[in-house]
């Protein structure tokens, strides 16, 4: 099955993000529903390794926290963008949650994934958009800020490629904050990093709904 971990949007954000898909011909929205910040993409694995996995996701502890999104921006170069996003606010809390997940799964025998993690929620993938449209889509929403809302649980999703949209469907729940108070974590780590650029390095060119 092919799987990923990644947080949910609530109802709310995902209807601001709806109202911020359009304006770019040529582009294919994610639809709402689909609409989520990865973790952690773990590709193809087999039901053994699905176990492993979900054991060893189930055994983090890691605190709840709040998050909003901010500003938009794009993976790729300029003459080919390959994503268009909005970005989270880096807070400490998500990125300790992430190498948590990272730390996690590669006990569980999958490979480090050594990307340095940007999270986001990807809205389209756009293909024969042109550049100065998507120039302009980028600067008119730089001061997109969503509601801020309260993360207590992080998803394990399996994803079928349909023909038009990925299907996701949740396949397990880890709830946050056991034990943990607000905030309890050693931010200090996490300070230094920024938001990459606008046009940041793609990722994998490979990547797919
Ligand atoms: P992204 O859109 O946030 O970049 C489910 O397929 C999610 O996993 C996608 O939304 C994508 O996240 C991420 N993904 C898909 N293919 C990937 C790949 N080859 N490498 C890394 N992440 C990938």
């Amino acid at each position: 099955m092919r799987l990923f971990v990644a947080l949910p949007l609530p109802e709310n954000v995902r209807r601001q993000l709806g109202l911020l898909c359009a304006g770019l011909p040529g582009a294919r929205w994610v639809p709402p529903e689909n609409l989520h910040i990865t973790l952690r993409f773990l590709g193809e694995l087999s039901g053994g390794e699905m176990d492993d996995v979900d054991a060893a996701l189930a055994g983090i502890h890691a605190p709840r926290f709040t998050l909003s999104l901010a500003s938009v921006g794009a993976f790729g170069s300029s003459s080919r963008v390959r994503a268009v996003w909005a970005g989270a606010v880096r807070e400490p809390a998500i990125l300790h949650l992430r190498d948590k997940i990272e730390s996690a799964v590669v006990r569980a025998g999958l490979e480090p994934e050594g990307q340095k993690y940007q999270p986001h929620v990807t809205l389209t993938r756009p293909k024969g958009t042109p550049v100065p449209k998507l120039q302009e889509f980028l600067a008119s929403h730089s001061l997109f800020r969503s509601e801020p809302w309260n993360v207590t649980y992080f998803s394990l999703y399996s994803s079928f490629l349909a023909h038009a949209n990925a299907i996701y469907r949740e396949e397990r729940r880890y709830e946050l904050g056991h034990g943990w108070p607000a905030g309890d974590y050693d931010d200090e780590d996490y300070a230094d990093e920024d938001m990459d650029e606008v046009l940041a390095e793609p990722a994998d060119d490979k990547r797919r709904g």
